[in-house]
């Protein structure tokens, strides 16, 4: 070996093991400027010399190249999840079950991280694919942005084939740095750390997701083959050895009253870790009688996850205002004396309506109860009776539009109180921060701090002017960079050839979501043609209902919307659909109509571009084989599918004779 390859793999080796030591043992043995400077080496190196860079080297930490999309793949076996538990019963009920039929049990007992559920792949020892739980059947590949998480090994010390499972999380410092980050940038912070992961890992460029300082903890090994381990907790051991990070708060215990200390215990002292938990998990900790206890549909029989009831603290209601939706609804919001609930502070929490006030008795100046729905929208429980001031102040709902003054009405049949004027600033400032929202037209760094001040200086009044803002415009505003004012420029060009679905999702029409945008845009293909129709056609599409049909026609129909619409348009503004027709693609007659599954490993293109193809060619491609499946593409390694296409005497071919029909259709 020569000596450049001798300083790779020594690099390689150094840099694996500070990750590990600083990562999964929390012990780094270096100063983090020793990682930099090595790491900077090796990236020399590879920049010189890019014949010593593999997929796997110690620089992928940084991220690399930005995905267009994330390949779906299928899970060896069904990611699934747990049944829950939510108070002492519950436990002794699954305690019970599981002695009836196999007699006593030892339990192990696990923080119930809350994070996303994350597959990883070894093969040779080497980490070669990481996926999310997805539907659980089907997850997506992200394993460029999973390789930037240092606490997962690149490579182990032995060359095992095998995969682990675990949760991938955020821990509470990144959190709680990255929405100060965000907030200095008048970005929306993420509401909690489970969000920040999740929309780290969903970030196509992974040297984006490689700045968020994620973390994880492996809690199963999926194929037992190679391993020694007879119990669950012989498995997290030999997970430690290898070099993974498992959770070291985890303990073996005797029986159900084991459990339910443990419980106690971390009920207590969640709020002192480092991270989020939402519970505990239960698992009957030998295997054999894990298998013993098998399966349900959706979830294992010997594990169960104890859920911690929503946490609820007291703080002062220190005053109601109302907020003004896009739809014109006018919400009461209480405003509270900032107080920690489950992770986050808490000075804002919806009260939703006026009768809900009522019901609960709620007056400004109580001591009120707060807990999160869902731990993640705060909400205000009720008032504590006998702390209430003398001259605590009954609530009564303004007749009046705070906003703009037009009168509110209520609509038959609603709780809600709805301001109805079209040109009330409120609405119009919802609505544009709507129009640039990720499922609309997407476009990055225009926040609602921004979006107010363009307002408010009379720079956009409608989401059409959004497309007339020059540098001179966004230069002087709070917080305006060049760079920056360089960039949002850019997001609102690109912003322009969104494909028409996201464009009427944006112009907020009232009951159109994204999905009934998508089937208009699939169906009429351009703004022209969907103005022309009818409120009967629209009713006859499947998805389409009344209410809605006669939403979306009155509003194209209005004066001032054909208005905004050719405005839109004087600015080049895409209105037509470029999305894959699943309707009416005629295809090719070898793979029309036809329900095909992809399996395997592809060596002449990813699973992706097969998929796509396939589907321009009038083909439907599915996930699992079944009876009705007509033909199977086995890549290398293709595992169950194989075998049950097999079963089922479906047709099955290798992807040389794929690739070979591909190309002979390409060319007719
Ligand atoms: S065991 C068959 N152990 O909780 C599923 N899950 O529904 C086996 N989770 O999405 C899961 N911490 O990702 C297990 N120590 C732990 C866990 C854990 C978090 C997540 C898991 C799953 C959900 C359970």
């Amino acid at each position: 070996m020569n000596d450049m390859q001798n300083r790779v793999n020594e690099l390689h080796d150094l840099l694996n093991q500070y990750s590990y030591e600083y990562y999964v043992q929390d012990n780094p043995s270096v100063p983090d400027s020793e990682y930099d400077k090595l790491l900077h080496e090796l990236i020399h190196i590879e920049e010189e010399h890019p014949e010593y860079k593999i997929s796997d080297s110690p620089t992928v930490r940084v991220g690399g190249e930005a995905q267009s999309t994330f390949e779906k793949v299928s899970h060896d076996t069904p990611m699934l999840s747990l049944g829950n538990a939510f108070n002492e019963e519950d436990l002794r009920k699954f305690d019970q079950r599981i002695r009836d039929n196999i007699g006593k049990v030892e339990y192990m007992c696990e923080l119930k991280i809350d994070g996303l559920a994350v597959s990883l792949k070894y093969q040779n020892g080497r980490f070669v694919q990481g996926l999310t739980r997805g539907d659980g059947t089907t997850g997506e590949d992200i394993t460029e942005n999973l390789r930037t998480i240092h606490a997962i090994p690149l490579k182990i010390k032995e060359p095992l084939n095998f995969e682990v499972r675990g949760e991938a999380y955020m821990p509470r410092q990144s959190f709680m740095n990255l929405n100060e980050e965000k907030e200095n940038n008048g970005e929306q912070p993420f509401a909690n750390p489970r969000n920040a992961a999740a929309g780290s890992l969903r970030q196509l460029d992974s040297k984006l997701a490689a700045k968020r300082k994620l973390s994880v903890f492996l809690y199963s090994i999926n194929d037992f083959t190679d391993f020694e381990a007879t119990t669950q907790s012989g498995a997290l051991d030999e997970l430690d050895q290898l070099g993974f990070k498992t959770n070291h708060e985890r303990e073996r215990v005797s029986d159900i009253d084991g459990v339910l200390k443990y419980i106690e215990k971390w009920t207590a002292q969640r709020e002192k870790l480092s991270y989020d938990i939402d519970g505990i998990v239960i698992k009957v900790n030998d295997l054999e009688q894990q298998d013993e206890m098998g399966f349900t549909q959706k979830s294992p029989r010997w594990a169960i996850a104890y859920k911690f009831p929503a946490e609820e603290v007291v703080t002062e209601l220190l005053d109601i205002e109302l907020s003004i939706g896009r739809t014109g609804v006018v919400t009461p919001t209480a405003i509270l004396e900032p107080v920690r609930v489950a992770g986050t502070t808490v000075s804002r929490a919806s009260l939703h309506n006026e009768d809900l006030i009522h019901e609960r008795d709620i007056r400004i100046g109580d001591s009120v109860v707060i807990k999160k729905a869902g731990d993640i929208i705060p909400e205000v429980v009720k008032s504590i009776l006998d702390r209430r001031p003398d001259d605590a102040k009954t609530y009564h709902m303004p007749t009046h539009c705070p906003s703009c003054n037009h009168e509110l009405v209520r609509i038959e049949g609603e709780v809600a109180l709805r301001c109805i004027n079209p040109k009330c600033q409120a609405q119009l400032i919802e609505g544009l921060i709507h129009f640039v929202s990720r499922q609309a037209m997407n476009i990055d760094g225009l926040g609602t701090k921004i979006i107010q001040q363009l307002y408010e200086n009379n720079l956009i009044k409608d989401v059409a002017d959004i497309f007339y803002l020059t540098e001179d415009d966004l230069l002087p505003l709070d917080r305006m960079g060049s760079k920056k004012v360089e960039n949002l420029l850019e997001a609102i060009h690109k912003a322009k050839s969104q494909s028409l679905e996201h464009l009427l999702f944006g112009l907020g029409i009232r009951h159109l979501g994204v999905k009934a945008s998508r089937v208009l845009a699939e169906k009429y293909e351009t703004m022209d043609r969907l103005i022309e129709v009818t409120e009967e056609e629209l009713v006859g599409i499947h998805d389409i209902g009344d209410k809605l049909a006669q939403s979306v026609v009155t509003y194209l129909d209005n004066e001032d919307i054909r208005a905004l619409i050719q405005k839109l348009k004087d600015k080049n503004v895409n209105m037509t659909y470029k999305g894959v027709k699943t309707t009416e693609i005629e295809g090719h007659p070898e793979f029309s109509g036809k329900t095909i599954v992809l399996t395997g490993k592809l060596e002449q293109m990813t699973r992706n571009e097969a998929s796509q193809w396939l589907q321009m060619q009038g083909a439907k491609v599915t996930n699992s084989v079944t009876k009705s499946t007509d033909l199977l593409i086995a890549g290398a390694d293709a595992g169950s599918k194989l075998t049950k296409a097999e079963k089922f005497g479906t047709e099955i071919w290798t992807e040389d004779e794929f690739a070979i029909k591909q190309k002979e259709i390409n060319n007719e």
